[in-house]
């Protein structure tokens, strides 16, 4: 079984991962952090573009699983050599893995390795602009770990939708778990087809945020676009920015959340990424254990 985007994942899966994380999420707040429930069994993580928090918590939470792991990325494989991606993940497929946890620039090609593949488990740690599952699956399980719920909750998900695989894989996600998804950014960063999404959609920040249970600002991915998509970071802060006074319309009780790398003073005041309604670490801690919760559900199961 592979993992490659929320669109295609039924809602029981997103269920038992979920309900699998809040029992890892125990384990990796013991002093003794590690179960043997992968012993035996081979990660490899591939990342093509750059990771701070995905690529080190796929790491951790394969070994708090007893699982061998290791971890290739685009600088120090044979890439720079002229080998293609399906030759280097053939032969890796020879040295044998469990799951190959892969990171690339270019969209569906997770999809395309997976389709490849005799054996062993694709998990896409995020394929250009298309998808991001774990980082969505992460997100849901930290909010679900403050509601109790994901039903009837209103995320409200601001920035650059259009080139955001967070956006698009969080968009599924909720959805399926029956939230109201949200999503405002300026037109130059709202997706062509947007319609065909399951959200809402609005250029008015206060719009989006308005009666909000969760407000999710989302980082502007500069390096998947060349021209310009708004005059200066200044006026960007100015009318997207999640920051105090855009938060006063949202929920008392709302959240606010962002997966990483910020940009401060961009798309999030430092207001808010420190202030109390903030759960961007909680969402780091999470990410540990969904990913082990992933691993186990993908890997663990078979002989
Ligand atoms: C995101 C990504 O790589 O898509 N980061 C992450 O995985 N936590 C978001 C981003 O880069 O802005």
């Amino acid at each position: 079984m592979h993992l490659l985007d929320l669109e295609t994942s039924p809602k029981e899966f997103i269920e038992t991962v979920i309900e699998g994380a809040e029992k890892f999420l125990e384990v990796v707040k013991r002093p003794i952090r590690k179960v043997p429930s992968l012993k035996g069994r081979t990660v490899i993580t591939f990342f093509v573009e750059p990771s701070t928090r995905t690529r080190v918590s796929f790491e951790l939470a394969a070994k708090r699983l007893s699982a061998d792991i290791v971890n290739i990325s685009a600088s120090t494989s044979s890439l720079q050599k002229g080998e293609t991606l399906l030759d280097t993940v053939k032969n890796l497929e020879r040295m044998v893995f469990d799951a190959l946890v892969i990171r690339h620039s270019v969209p569906y090609s997770p999809h395309f390795i997976a389709h490849h593949l005799g054996r062993g488990s694709v998990i896409n740690a995020g394929d250009g602009s298309h998808e991001h599952p774990t980082q969505a699956l992460l997100d849901m399980a930290t909010v679900k770990s403050i509601f109790g719920r994901l039903d009837g909750l209103k995320i409200a998900i601001i920035g650059d939708i259009a080139h955001s695989r967070v956006a698009r894989s969080n968009i599924w996600g909720f959805h399926k778990m029956g939230s109201e998804v949200w999503v405002c950014g300026p037109p130059t960063m709202m997706p062509r087809n947007i319609e065909r999404l399951p959200c809402r959609f609005t250029y008015s920040l206060d719009e989006a945020v308005e009666e909000a249970d969760v407000v999710m600002a989302l980082r502007i991915q500069k390096e998947r676009f060349k021209d310009p998509l708004f005059p200066s970071e200044m006026e960007y802060h100015e009318f997207y920015g999640v920051k105090g006074s855009v938060l006063k319309r949202a929920k008392k009780n709302a959240v606010v959340m962002h997966p990483g790398p910020m940009n401060r003073g961009v798309e999030i005041s430092s207001e808010v990424a420190d202030g109390g309604r903030s759960v961007i670490l909680d969402q780091v801690e999470m990410g540990v254990a969904v990913r082990m919760s992933i691993l186990f559900h993908l890997v663990g199961g078979e002989s």
